[in-house]
């Protein structure tokens, strides 16, 4: 709901409210974001407006009309210049050479639409699932010095408390501008006391979350690499000392874009705090000759008072209902099986088929060949852009492969990466010019490979139509779209000297057409954004492909950490999560199945190892775990996702809780994970969320059967004939007996499930074992069922 009153403008959500005002000098005061407070008519925001009559020494006073000093102020638009100093919202440099501008008012209305951007994705409300109509402020504010227009719009998703700002920038003067700076938002809080948390990592790290205090200067998070990146992300939070995951105030935002992105956290002299975030002004520079646009990336922002847990809520159901779209919006997705960890490059049709029948035997429903299926693609070094078959792996091309995975009754996909070129490709030996390098220097490589300039139309041209041809060769219902380097030598060489500050956003403007091409193209195909795992995770990717691989580090553990840093910011339903061999690949490290299954199934589940070379046992368990998660998917896909004690409680650091609960709340699924044994604690404990207070419960355990080599010798304290480790007498046994796990079975109601939580089996401590013990060891972990008795 948007209201006008005079010069003060409010926004509600259904439990926020932002407001502004204009000043008498045309400049655009923020007056407020947080829980909803009730303003009615102008004057009942009288105590939030500022009273500062004399300004502060040493500070600048605006004009003498206006004898305010913008350093010491609220504002929703700053810049250069006139006297506020801290991070600006837009920076131009004029044909002057000034560098001053100075945006004020001109008008503003209320719209019942979202402006559609003419280069950018945006989010979007089809109406079908919200209680009150889209509406959309639109202030529009010009350079009081230079005839420039800025358009900065501001729409209200009430049901999910999210408000979004679009930036319009148009230069209606006769001379070129460079804009070296345009933030998709600016939000002046007028305290210091704020805790900015941003999800930083690397390969195979992903979203680490760190707090930081900001009490003086700035700090930066952003991304260099071309992408939205795995160093950091673009989404943060803004929280206070006092806020945890189901109290206190939480403000998270995100961006709609894939790019260099740019989210600095500053607090003034005057104890203010500002949060800018937008394209990276690092690596930006725009020109506009007259009459020209440029559209800001999208912002999104919400505020929870129910702590981190709240916010993400928020931005869960954003992203599903406003971000996700066409065919696979709510469709349960797939469970999928992946050649990449099972054979990297050394694919044929054969052993594809293999793979992919012992998928279909324990109940697999989409089989994906990885890298390795094109041109002469026998490692890493070549082949980039020759998108035929490699008719020597695969005798019967796409077509051929498909129809027998097909036959299996499997759904197929492909793995392509159409950003990118070896040295050694055909199509490299062709156009050399289409790659991002700068003609006649060295350029630098990132896993053998360079980037093509997608800025030029032809490139945009080529993959479309090449990805076209392979689409459409043979009934491809799934396509894993990758990109495993980040961008350096940034030029162009179908622009001109001056254009190439352009060129890293016009890069992300090119991949967007190819996208939206490609998806309208082929609305059925399920798309999966990949870029070395989680290095483009973002906003904009998801407004074209439904789910983004998030790690390439398939270790439960890590994924533990990395699963929950998504958390914050996506839902499950955009995450996907493998179940791959042990020890794992890029640790190395030893982590029981039912673990791997159990981390991966809170994401979009897939399985992504050998399974040709899994034990009987193996397979039977991947069997069941299957079969389990086909019966939870609606609820582990699109229900309520909540996060627990995850690594980070004070006196349990080794636990991780997640949750997840059905939409009508009457059925959960837990998981209990832990890193580190602490050895004699007998007690062990889970808290469940979500759940409906006076409503009663019953906790299950997905019960487990344990080989009876997880007891080591102590398996002679029990046994009467003497049985060595290793020995073919140990196998035997092993084959025909199995130890039981422990049975929960706990009923009681939901506030003593959450509140007190659920004290659960003993652990094992070293003092005898029977089935009420939980065979509970390091990196063990356990699904608990919730369901209510009604
Ligand atoms: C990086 C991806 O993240 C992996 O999953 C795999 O697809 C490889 N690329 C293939 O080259």
């Amino acid at each position: 709901m948007i209201n006008i009153f005079d010069n003060c403008y409010v926004l509600e959500t259904k439990n926020t409210t932002y407001a502004m005002r204009v000043l008498k000098s045309g400049h655009i005061e923020h007056l407020y974001y947080g829980p909803h407070i009730t303003i009615r008519e102008e004057k009942d925001a009288e105590a939030l407006i500022g009273k500062c009559v004399f300004n502060p020494g040493n500070t600048l006073i605006y004009d003498d009309e206006n004898p305010i000093s913008l350093e010491n102020m609220c504002l929703e638009i700053s810049s250069n210049g006139k006297g506020d100093l801290r991070e600006p919202f837009v920076e131009i440099i004029h044909s002057d050479g000034s560098r001053t501008s100075d945006f004020l008012f001109e008008s503003v209305k209320i719209l019942d639409e979202k402006p559609v951007y003419e280069t950018l994705p945006t989010a979007y409300d089809d109406g079908s699932k919200t209680t009150a109509p889209l509406q959309t402020l639109e202030i529009v504010l010009r350079d009081k010095n230079y005839n420039i227009r800025l358009i900065t719009y501001f729409t209200v998703f009430y049901d999910t408390d999210v408000i979004t700002r679009q930036n319009i920038l148009i230069n209606d003067s006769d001379e070129n501008i460079r804009v070296s700076r345009l933030m998709s938002m600016q939000l002046d809080l007028d305290r210091d006391d704020f805790v900015f948390t941003t999800f930083n990592g690397a390969w195979a790290r992903e979203m680490g979350r760190n707090d930081i205090k900001v009490r003086s200067g700035k700090h930066i998070n952003s991304s260099m690499t071309g992408t939205s990146s795995n160093r950091a992300n673009p989404f943060v939070m803004i929280s206070r000392d006092s806020t945890n995951e189901s109290k206190g105030g939480c403000y998270g935002f995100n961006l709609v874009y894939s790019g260099n992105h740019y989210e600095c956290m500053e607090v003034n002299s005057f104890r203010q705090s500002r949060l800018v975030c937008g394209i990276n002004p690092e690596t930006f520079e725009y020109i506009l000759g007259k009459g020209e646009k440029l559209e800001a990336p999208e912002a999104v922002m919400t505020f929870s008072i129910g702590g981190y847990g709240g916010m993400s809520l928020n931005m869960h159901e954003f992203v599903r209902e406003h971000i996700v779209r066409g065919t696979h919006k709510y469709k349960d997705r797939p469970i999928l099986l992946n050649s990449w960890e099972a054979c990297y490059f050394n694919i044929n049709e054969r052993k594809l088929l293999n793979l992919a029948k012992k998928g279909a035997e324990v109940g697999i429903e989409l089989f994906v060949m990885d890298d390795g299926w094109f041109g002469d693609r026998s490692d890493d070094t070549k082949a980039l852009g020759d998108w035929d078959p490699d008719l020597n792996k695969l005798p019967g091309g796409l077509k051929g492969i498909a129809n027998k995975v097909n036959a299996l009754g499997l759904q197929f996909g492909i793995w392509v990466e159409p950003e990118m070129v070896n040295e050694n490709s055909n199509l490299y030996k062709k156009h050399p010019e289409w790659t991002m390098s700068i003609p006649g220097k060295g350029h630098s490589k990132g896993r053998n490979q360079m980037l093509l300039d997608l800025t030029n139309e032809h490139v945009q041209n080529f993959i479309i139509n090449k990805m076209t041809e392979v689409f459409s060769s043979a009934n491809i219902a799934y396509v894993k779209w990758d990109m495993n380097r980040i961008a350096s030598d940034f030029f162009s060489q179908s622009m001109g000297a001056m254009g190439q500050g352009e060129m890293p956003h016009r890069y992300v403007l090119g991949l967007y057409r190819v996208m939206k091409e490609l998806t309208e193209r082929f609305p059925d195909i399920l798309f999966e954004g990949c870029a070395s795992g989680g290095n483009r995770f973002d906003l904009g990717i998801l407004c074209y492909f439904p789910q983004i691989w998030a790690s390439d580090n398939t270790d439960a553990i890590s994924r533990g950490t990395i699963q929950t840093g998504y958390s914050y910011g996506y839902p499950m339903s955009v995450i996907g999560a493998h179940v791959s061999g042990s020890p794992n690949h890029q640790t190395l490290r030893r982590t029981p199945l039912e673990t791997r299954f159990n981390v991966a199934s809170f994401g979009i589940l897939g399985y992504e190892c050998n399974l040709c070379d899994a034990t009987a046992d193996e397979l039977s368990a991947i069997k069941e775990q299957i079969a389990l998660y086909k019966k939870l998917r609606p609820m582990m896909q699109w229900g309520s996702f909540y996060r627990g004690r995850c690594f980070n409680s004070e006196t349990e650091p080794e636990l991780l809780e997640w949750t997840v609960v059905s939409k009508d709340k009457k059925n959960a699924v837990s998981l209990l994970l832990q890193r580190m044994v602490t050895p004699n604690m007998p007690m062990r404990k889970i808290f469940i969320r979500g759940l409906l207070p006076d409503v009663r419960y019953t906790l299950t355990n997905r019960e487990l059967k344990y080989s009876i080599k997880e007891f080591g010798d102590l398996v002679n304290t029990v046994s009467p004939i003497h049985i060595k480790q290793n020995s073919a007498a140990l196998s035997a046994i092993d084959k025909v007996y199995k130890m039981n796990g422990e049975k929960e079975r706990i009923t009681g109601y939901g506030d003593t499930f959450m509140s007190f939580g659920v004290n659960l089996k003993q652990g094992f401590i070293g003092t005898g074992y029977n089935e009420e013990v939980a065979h509970f060891q390091d990196y063990g972990s356990r699904l608990y069922l919730i369901d209510s008795e009604e």
